[in-house]
C-alpha cells in the first residue's frame, strides 16, 4: 500500500486535510438514520470533505438496482426510527442536519433524486456532480456475484456509476444500530465506519488534483469482517466473481416452502474467470478469513473481446447478414463516443 509521509502524519494526528476536501454523496439501503452511515459521514466531514447524505427514508434491503419511487408526496407512515412524522414530504431533511436527506423510495431511487433534484435545486456549486458516491456500509457483507441483482447497497452504487460518478460500495458485519444508540466510538458501527474510512481516504489521497477518484464505469466493492475494534484488518485484493456463493432453492417437505441455501460443491458458473486477475482470490474467502476484500469490477456487462465471444455470435450469424453482414451496415454503427474506450476516461452524462 502507497502511503505518503504527509498522508500517515495526517492519519496520525487525526488532522483535517482540508486542501483536498472533495465532493461526496452518500447512500445506503439501510435508511438514513443509520449508525453505519451517519458514523462514516462523520469521519468524512473530520476530514474536510463536503458530504451529502440522500438515502432512504426507511429500510431498503434487498432492492437491487430497482428504481422505485414513492407514489405519494407525503409519508405515510414515519420514517425509520420516528425521525419524521407521517405526514411530512416523501423528500426532506433531517431535523438536526439539513445535508442529511431522506427520501422515500428505493436506493438507487434516492441516486437519481439526489442527482436529478437535491444537487441541482440545493447545491447548485456541485454543479451535479459528486466527486465520489459512498454507499454503505451496509450492515451485512455484500460477497459476489449473486448479490450484485439483489443488494440496495451495491444497486445505488451502480446508479451513481452509471450516472459517471466514481462509485464504492462498502458492506460490513454487524448489526443494525440507529445513530440514536452511538453514544460512544467503540461500538460496531463506529469500528465499520473507520475501517471505511481508512479505506476511503486511499482512493481519494492517491488521486491527483482534477482527475476523477475512479475511471468512467468503474466501482470498487469493499467487504470488512466483523471487527472488535477501530484497527484495520489486513487488506486483500480480490475478485468479486470467484469463490462466491451461490444460491440454491432447498424445499422443505413439512412446510411445502421454499427456502434458499448455499450450493455446495460450489457452483461452476459463478467461478468461471474472463475477466480481471484470475489468480486474486474471491471476496467470500477473504472476508471469511477476517480480511478486507477490495474488488474493482466495471458496469461494462458485455463478454470479453474472445473466441467464446465470437463463437456465441457465429450461432445467429444468419439473423445478422440480414442487417449488413454482422458489423452493422451503417445505420447501426456505434457512435464514436459509446465505444470509445481508454479515451473516454473521465466524462459527464452525455445528453443526446
Ligand atoms: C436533535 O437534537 C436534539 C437535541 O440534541 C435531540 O433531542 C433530538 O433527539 C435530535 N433529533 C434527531 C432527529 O436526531
Ligand atoms: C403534505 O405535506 C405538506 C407539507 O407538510 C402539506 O402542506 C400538505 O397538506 C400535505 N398533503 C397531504 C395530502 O397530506
Ligand atoms: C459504548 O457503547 C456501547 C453501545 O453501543 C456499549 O455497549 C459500550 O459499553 C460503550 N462503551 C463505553 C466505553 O462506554
Ligand atoms: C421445515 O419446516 C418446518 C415447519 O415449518 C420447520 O419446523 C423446520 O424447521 C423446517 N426445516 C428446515 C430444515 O428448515
Ligand atoms: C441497414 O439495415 C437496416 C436494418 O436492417 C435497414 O433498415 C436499412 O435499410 C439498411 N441500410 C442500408 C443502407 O442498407
Amino acid at each position: 500500500m502507497r502511503v505518503s509521509i504527509a498522508t500517515a502524519l495526517t492519519t496520525a494526528l487525526g488532522l483535517a486535510q482540508v486542501s483536498s476536501g472533495i465532493k461526496i454523496l452518500m447512500n445506503n439501503d439501510d435508511g438514513f438514520g443509520g449508525g453505519n452511515i451517519r458514523e462514516l459521514y462523520r469521519l468524512l466531514k473530520g476530514a474536510g470533505h463536503d458530504v451529502i447524505i440522500v438515502a432512504p427514508a426507511v429500510q431498503q434491503s434487498g432492492q437491487g438496482g430497482r428504481t422505485d419511487f414513492t407514489t405519494s408526496p407525503n409519508l405515510t407512515a414515519p420514517t425509520q426510527y420516528n425521525i419524521i412524522p407521517a405526514g411530512a414530504p416523501s423528500l426532506g431533511t433531517d431535523p438536526n442536519d439539513s445535508n442529511i436527506w431522506y427520501y422515500n423510495g428505493t436506493p438507487a431511487a434516492c441516486t437519481f433524486v439526489a442527482l436529478d433534484y437535491v444537487l441541482p435545486n440545493f447545491y447548485p456549486d456541485w454543479t451535479g456532480a459528486p466527486d465520489l458516491f459512498l454507499s454503505g456500509p451496509n450492515y451485512g457483507v455484500n460477497l459476489g456475484a449473486f448479490v450484485y441483482s439483489l443488494s440496495g447497497t451495491l444497486g445505488a452504487t451502480y446508479a451513481a456509476i452509471a450516472r459517471s460518478i466514481p462509485g464504492i460500495a462498502l458492506s460490513a458485519s454487524n448489526k443494525a444500530l440507529s445513530y440514536k444508540d452511538v453514544t460512544n466510538t467503540s461500538n460496531p458501527a463506529t469500528w465499520a465506519a473507520t475501517v471505511s474510512f481508512k479505506v476511503v481516504e486511499q482512493f481519494i489521497d492517491n488521486t491527483g488534483p482534477s482527475q476523477p477518484i475512479l475511471p468512467l464505469g468503474y466501482g470498487v466493492n469493499v467487504n470488512i469482517p466483523p471487527l472488535t475494534s477501530a484497527e484495520l484488518p489486513p487488506v486483500v485484493k480480490t475478485r468479486m466473481t470467484g469463490e462466491a456463493e451461490v444460491d440454491y432453492a432447498a424445499y422443505n417437505e413439512t412446510s411445502g416452502l421454499f427456502t434458499w441455501e448455499n450450493l455446495r460443491p460450489r457452483a461452476a458458473g459463478v467461478n468461471a474467470c474472463y475477466n480481471g486477475d484470475c489468480s486474486l482470490p474471491g471476496e467470500t474467502y477473504v472476508v471469511g478469513g477476517g480480511g478486507v476484500s477490495v474488488s474493482v469490477f466495471t458496469i461494462d456487462y458485455d463478454a470479453p473481446s474472445v473466441p467464446y465471444t465470437e463463437m456465441v455470435f457465429e450461432k445467429a450469424a444468419s439473423l445478422f447478414e440480414g442487417a449488413g453482414g454482422g458489423d452493422g451496415n451503417g445505420t447501426y454503427k456505434a457512435k464514436r463516443h459509446l465505444t470509445a474506450r481508454r479515451e473516454l476516461f473521465v466524462g459527464r452524462d452525455l445528453k443526446d
